[in-house]
């Protein structure tokens, strides 16, 4: 199985994902872990020049196109062969991300992205997508502000949130969204109760 995990900056989705690989350690489960943009040698190259500050000539599609390049060799790489294996594979962001940032907040339009993205999935998407439902303005960690996509706008993160609603909508039950708590450990079981009943994890 393929599960992806989607959210806003500083909602604490990088903890869940540690606290969702403690638990499967724990018990016994095995899985692959990657984040996005990033997880081969070649996308964590990418992952430096996108998030690279100077970088600021960067154009939308430039941007837009890394994200789908750092993928293409993370499905062909990573996700494939391990899904080949029938190994369970948990991906911090994946295609989603894209919709939402470069899709609805970056304005390039929902088609566009997903065509870009064509290739580069291959036909690959997720069986099933946590999204961690709070608002940016709502998180509880203010940004580090160090990378490219972290310097942009509350408006700019406003539109993310309100492109993840949207796609929630249109994904078929795909997209599971759940509500982040202050406690940490309270998310995490939610988290891991949508698992269960979707038979991802015992
Ligand atoms: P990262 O430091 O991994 O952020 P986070 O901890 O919030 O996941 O940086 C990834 C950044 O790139 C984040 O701001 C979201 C953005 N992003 C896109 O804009 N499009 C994409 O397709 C992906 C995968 C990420």
């Amino acid at each position: 199985m393929f599960i992806t995990f989607e959210g806003c900056e500083g909602v604490g989705k990088s903890t869940q994902v540690r606290l969702l690989k403690e638990y499967l350690e724990h018990t016994g489960q095995p899985a692959v872990y990657i984040r996005e943009p990033g997880s081969t040698k070649i996308s964590e190259q990418i992952r430096d020049v996108i998030a690279n500050p100077q970088n600021t000539e960067m154009t939308d599609i430039t941007e837009a196109m890394l994200f789908a390049a750092s993928r293409a060799q993370l499905v062909r790489e990573v996700i494939r062969p391990a899904l080949e294996r029938g190994e369970l594979v948990i991906c911090d962001r994946y295609l989603d991300s894209s919709v939402a940032y470069q899709g609805y907040a970056r304005g390039m339009g929902v088609d566009v992205i997903k065509k870009i993205n064509e290739p580069a999935i291959d036909g690959l998407l997720p069986d099933l997508t946590i999204f961690l439902d709070l608002r940016p303005s709502e998180a509880w960690r203010t940004f580090k502000n160090t990378d490219r996509m972290e310097q942009e706008s509350a408006d700019f993160h406003d539109k993310v949130y309100e492109g993840y609603i949207a796609e929630i909508k249109s994904s078929n039950g795909r997209i599971v969204p759940v509500k982040p708590d202050f406690d940490k450990k309270v998310t995490a079981e939610r988290i891991l109760e949508v698992l269960r009943k979707k038979g991802a994890i015992k």
